[in-house]
C-alpha cells in the first residue's frame, strides 16, 4: 500500500493511544503523522513509530496535506473539523456520532460492509463500540437466517466513556476500601462497586441514546431496516472490554451448533464456549485483543427461533480503533483515497 499522511485529532485519549500502537502494530504505511488534542495537551511528546511526535493543538489549519484524518474526540470537535479536512481533500474516518446516520455518510464495520464505502463523500463513520461487537457477532447468523428481534442488555467498561472515567473508577475504588467519600465526576453516581442503567441521556421514549444507537447503527451495517432491537445499555465497573447478552429470534429456528459453525468461520470472531470446562468470553481476555469473542450459545428457551449468546470484546479495538484502521486500509486497497495520486 502507498505511503499516506494520516492526522489523528484527539491522539492523547483512550482511543488515540490505542490508534497509535495499532497503526505499529499493522505496519500502517505512513508517510507523516500528525498528533492533534486540545489546547492542554500542545507540546506533549507521543513516541510511534519509535520516534517522538510532538502533539499540536487542532485548529481549523491543521489538515493541509492530510490523507486519511483519523477524529476521535467528541461529537462536537468531530462537527467542527470534520468538513475542514474534507475541504482539504482528506478521508475523514470519524469515531464520533456526529454522522453516522447521515445518509451520505458510510457506517462501517469492514467485515460486513465494506463496499459502503464506494459512496463515501469524505467522511466515514464508525460504529458506537457496543454496536461494533454486537452486529460482528449477529451479521453471519443472520445472513444464513434473517433475525427479526434482537434484546440485548450491555456490561459497558469504564474505558468507554475515556481516560477521565478510567481515572474515576480507580480513585472512587481506592475511596470506598479506605471508607472515604468519593464524589463522581464523570457519572452521575459512583462507578466503584456499582453498576448504572444509563449511558448517556434519555430520550422521550424511556431509552437512553446510547441504546437507541444500537437499533439504528444496527439496521444501517446489516441493510436490515425492519430488524427490531430493544438495549438495555449498562455501565459496570470494568476497565476495558464490553460484554453483552444478546438474544436474537430468528426467521426459522437456529441450531447452536450451525450458530457456531457460521460464527466460527467468520472473520474476526472468536467462539469461546465449553461452559461445562468454564470457558466462556470474560473482559479480562477481550482486553487487549482483535477479536469479537462469541460463547454461551444456546437456544432460547422463552423463542423456538431463539437463540441466546454472550459477545465480549475490546471497545477501544474492535469497537474503536482497530476498525477505524482496518476502514482506512480497506479505503487504500479500493483506492478511495480523495487525495493518493492527485498529490
Ligand atoms: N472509548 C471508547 O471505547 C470509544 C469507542 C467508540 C467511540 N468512541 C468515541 O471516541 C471519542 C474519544 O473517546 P475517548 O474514549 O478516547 O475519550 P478521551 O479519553 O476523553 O479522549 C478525548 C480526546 O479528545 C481530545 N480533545 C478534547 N477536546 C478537543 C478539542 N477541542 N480539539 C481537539 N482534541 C480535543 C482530547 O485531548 P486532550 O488530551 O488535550 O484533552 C483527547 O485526546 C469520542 O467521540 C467517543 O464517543 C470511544
Amino acid at each position: 500500500m502507498r505511503p499516506v499522511n494520516v492526522t489523528v485529532v484527539g491522539a492523547t485519549g483512550a482511543v488515540g493511544e490505542v490508534f497509535l500502537s495499532i497503526l505499529e502494530q499493522r505496519r500502517f504505511p505512513v508517510k507523516m503523522l500528525r498528533l492533534l488534542a486540545s489546547q492542554r495537551s500542545a507540546g506533549k511528546r507521543l513516541k510511534v513509530f519509535g520516534r517522538a511526535h510532538a502533539v499540536e493543538e487542532a485548529t481549523e489549519s491543521s489538515f493541509q496535506g492530510a490523507d486519511i484524518v483519523f477524529i476521535s474526540a467528541s461529537a462536537e470537535v468531530s462537527r467542527r473539523f470534520a468538513p475542514v479536512a474534507v475541504q482539504a481533500g482528506a478521508l475523514v474516518i470519524d469515531d464520533s456520532s456526529a454522522f453516522r446516520m447521515r445518509p451520505d455518510v458510510p457506517l462501517v464495520v469492514p467485515e460486513i460492509n465494506a463496499a459502503d464505502l464506494e459512496g463515501h463523500r469524505g467522511i466515514v463513520a464508525i460504529p458506537n463500540c457496543s454496536t461494533t461487537q454486537m452486529v460482528m457477532a449477529l451479521y453471519p447468523l443472520h445472513r444464513a437466517d434473517p433475525i427479526r428481534r434482537v434484546i440485548v442488555d450491555t456490561y459497558q467498561s469504564v474505558s468507554g466513556t475515556g481516560r477521565a472515567a478510567m481515572e474515576e473508577l480507580r480513585e472512587g475504588s481506592r475511596a470506598a476500601l479506605n471508607g472515604q467519600e468519593y464524589a463522581p465526576r464523570v457519572y452521575p453516581h459512583p462507578i466503584a462497586f456499582n453498576v448504572l442503567p444509563q449511558i448517556e441521556g434519555f430520550l422521550d421514549n424511556g431509552y437512553t441514546k446510547e441504546e437507541w444507537k444500537m437499533l439504528e447503527e444496527t439496521r444501517k451495517i446489516m441493510h436490515a431496516p425492519d430488524i427490531l432491537v430493544s438495549a438495555t445499555c449498562v455501565r459496570v465497573p470494568v476497565y476495558l472490554s464490553h460484554s453483552e447478552a444478546v438474544h436474537a429470534e430468528f426467521t426459522h429456528p437456529l441450531s447452536p451448533e450451525e450458530a457456531r459453525r457460521l460464527l466460527a468461520a467468520f472473520p474476526g470472531v472468536r467462539v469461546l464456549d465449553a461452559p461445562q470446562a468454564g470457558e466462556y468470553p470474560m473482559p479480562v481476555q477481550g482486553a487487549g485483543t482483535d477479536d469479537v469473542f462469541v460463547g454461551r450459545i444456546r437456544q432460547d428457551a422463552s423463542s423456538p427461533n431463539g437463540l441466546a449468546m454472550w459477545i465480549v470484546a475490546d471497545n477501544l479495538r474492535k469497537g474503536a480503533a482497530l476498525n477505524a484502521i482496518q476502514i482506512a486500509e480497506e479505503a487504500l486497497s479500493r483506492a478511495l483515497l480523495p487525495t493518493v495520486g492527485r498529490r
